[in-house]
């Protein structure tokens, strides 16, 4: 198998996330390098199925490091989940001579991959989103950068919150996963922070919370809010009605997918894209890339989504106590 693959293709699929094109140019050249021939595919699996198809070279991805989004453009395609769906993306493939695609997303994207492998065309998954859910690895291309850029318009909303001695809650994305909210949580010094994974729904020990704070002098009251709760605005409602402190809600929405990638991002990506690559050499396919225990590493696709992760206990008792 390793010695057929001659041309490559590389798509991204789902929600964007910062580090992607760094990802995307380390499997371009990788490729090259290699003495392969590379091609981008657009939009996600709904350009396989349109045959949005581009011969890639050196240049093709020259000054993308520093974007954020993804140059290939992504999307989401419902058809993909169809047996034809996955039939006709094999064989688009095969009309242009693809014999291994790198996909970078998330879970959806590589039961996607998964299909492509089982008829024939060599794929290896690659872990983009910044919500930090995949459960094989500990980093996510684009969950710094999504991190930080929160983390810097929290430290804002802090500001006026304590001149006008307001509670703000500031909700952060990361679908059903809680790690932006902890992450920002701790890096933020709030006051209390919201998780879908430990969210008991007590509002009531949020207000004894915030009238606590108040009399011991404290002029702000952060709460952050995970997407995975939600209903930023209604709870804020409540809290000033209970407390009679007034109470703002922030929704910091799609800001934290856009940017310009961290170092860490960039790095880790570009390792990830040309690892990639290395393995489909190596003659793998229907695996998925991680980082774990300070190490690269491959799962099986299947193998990968079976596994589980959630909020370190320890990490979460730390965010309490401080
Ligand atoms: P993510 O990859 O970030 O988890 P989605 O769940 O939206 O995002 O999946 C991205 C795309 O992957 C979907 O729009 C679809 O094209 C493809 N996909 C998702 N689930 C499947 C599936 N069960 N089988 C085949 N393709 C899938
Ligand atoms: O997966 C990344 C993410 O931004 C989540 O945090 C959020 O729930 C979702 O995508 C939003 O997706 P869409 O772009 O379809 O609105």
């Amino acid at each position: 198998m390793a010695k057929e693959l001659k041309t490559i293709a590389v798509l991204t699929s789902g929600g964007d996330a910062p580090g992607m094109n760094a990802a995307i140019r380390a499997v371009v050249r990788t490729g090259l390098a290699r003495g392969l021939k590379v091609k981008g595919i657009k939009k996600g699996y709904m350009g396989l199925l349109n045959e949005e198809i581009i011969d890639m070279e050196s240049r093709s991805v020259s000054e993308i490091l520093q974007r954020g989004g993804t140059i290939l453009g992504t999307a989401r395609c419902l058809e993909f989940k169809t047996k034809e769906g996955q039939q006709k993306g094999a064989e688009v493939c095969r009309k242009h001579g693809i014999d291994g695609v790198v996909v970078i997303g998330g879970d959806g994207s590589y039961r996607g991959a998964q299909a492509l492998s089982r008829l024939g065309i060599n794929t290896i998954g690659l872990p983009g989103t910044i919500d930090l859910d995949i459960a094989c690895t500990d980093y996510t291309i684009g969950f710094d950068t999504a991190v930080n850029t929160a983390m810097q318009a929290i430290d804002k909303v802090k500001d006026t919150s304590s001149s006008h001695e307001r509670c703000s809650i500031i909700e952060v994305m990361g679908r059903n996963a809680g790690y932006i909210a902890l992450w920002c949580g701790v890096a933020n010094g709030a006051e209390d922070i919201l998780l879908p994974e430990k969210y008991d729904f007590n509002e009531q020990s949020i207000i004894n919370n915030i009238i606590s704070n108040r009399k011991r002098g404290k002029t702000h009251h952060i709460i952050i809010n995970a997407e995975g709760i939600g209903h930023s605005t209604s709870m804020a409602r409540r809290i000033e009605a209970a407390t009679g402190i007034e109470t703002r809600a922030t929704i910091l929405g799609y800001m934290q997918r856009g940017g310009s990638p961290t170092c860490k991002d960039r790095f880790y990506a570009s390792i990830m894209g040309a690892y990639a690559v290395d393995i489909l050499m190596g003659g793998k396919t229907n695996r998925v890339v991680g980082y774990r225990d300070g190490k690269f590493v491959d799962y099986d696709i299947e193998e990968a989504l079976n596994m589980t992760k959630s909020i370190d206990e320890y990490q979460w008792e730390v965010a309490h106590l401080l």
